[in-house]
């Protein structure tokens, strides 16, 4: 199956990240390799880009696609959160841009039998990483009615989230939640068909994706010290597809970008902290309506931005 995914917001990461030449930059990622071609091709002739991807598929077919940057493309199937780690191992000391463009591909989402889709029939599935135990089957087979309710709520905002919970667990009672489509069947009839040219079970799958492949978590630990990674006036560029993760972003950088951590109104700055990064805006960006109309996928993507000093 040909890989297909639209990047999103490509103009806007070059003007941030600018690539050059001789530069290194990080695509933690990858999926369809996209912004790393992109940074390849600007940063031409010399830059360099790491890429990462949880899925072995979204590597394969970046390797195929940007085969043409020879060395200049360094690939692993990594978390973005053990980003330091991989830095280390292969002896980059830093970068001088950062790319992270949450959540799924496309490609991901139209694969059937990944089961990260309401459409069709798979197991469920919805694992990045194919290496990983937990997947959706287990959640919706064996995690407490009130686990899964807090993941709906938390991670779908599924207002549903209680009623859907306790009816998967009188469902598996009688037999397991093996398929996608089973479980779009159990949300639907309990939501009626279709709510604002939405799948009923839109949410609920949202959610149990985000559960599965622990996104919000590895978000965090991406941005616990991710600023650490980038040299001088190198740039970070976050795209975020859900308000959690939108408001982690923001609070982190907000974070980075202040001097002292003090409670305001502390005499004399006892935390230690110096700021770390400049916000290249305070405002998130969205896409322009040309995007939107080529790609309506785009349509919740927020993007922000900083600068390590
Ligand atoms: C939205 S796609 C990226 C698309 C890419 N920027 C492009 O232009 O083609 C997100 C990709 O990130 C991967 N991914 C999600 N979380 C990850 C993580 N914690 N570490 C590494 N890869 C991750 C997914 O498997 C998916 O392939």
């Amino acid at each position: 199956m040909l890989f297909t995914h639209v990047s999103v917001m490509a103009r806007e990461v070059m003007d941030l990240l600018r690539p050059e030449t001789r530069k290194r930059y990080l695509d933690g990622t990858l999926g369809g390799g996209g912004h790393a071609e992109e940074i390849l091709i600007h940063s031409s002739p010399d830059g360099q880009v790491l890429g990462f991807d949880l899925d072995e598929e979204a590597l394969d077919a970046a390797r195929q696609r940007l085969s043409r940057f020879g060395d200049r493309l360094v690939l692993r199937q990594a978390n973005f959160a053990a980003a330091g780690a991989i830095l280390n191992e292969i002896g980059w000391l830093g970068v001088d841009g950062i790319i992270l463009d949450l959540g799924v591909s496309s490609h991901q989402f139209e694969s059937p039998e990944r089961g990260f889709s309401f459409r069709g029939k798979a197991r469920l599935d919805m694992r990045m990483d194919r290496r990983q135990s937990l997947d959706a089957y287990q959640i919706v087979n064996t995690f407490s009615a009130p686990e899964l309710e807090r993941i709906l709520r938390q991670y779908g905002e599924e207002p549903q989230g209680r009623r859907i919970a306790l009816r998967i667990a009188a469902e598996r009672k009688m037999k397991t939640i093996d398929t996608t489509e089973e479980l779009a069947d159990i949300v639907a009839r309990i939501k009626g068909k279709r709510e604002r040219g939405h799948h009923p079970a839109t949410q609920t799958f949202q959610a149990l994706r985000i559960a599965v492949n622990q996104e919000l978590q590895n978000l965090e630990r991406f941005l616990e010290s991710g600023y650490e990674l980038l040299e001088p006036k190198g740039r970070m560029v976050i795209i975020s597809f859900h308000s959690l993760e939108d408001r982690l972003v923001k609070r982190a950088f907000r974070k980075w970008s202040r001097n002292c951590l003090c409670p305001p109104r502390t005499p004399t700055c006892q935390c230690g902290w110096n700021q770390k990064v400049k916000l290249l805006m305070t405002r998130p960006l969205s896409p322009s309506p040309s995007e939107l109309d080529a790609n309506p996928r785009a349509r919740s993507a927020k993007l922000r931005a900083v600068e390590r000093i």
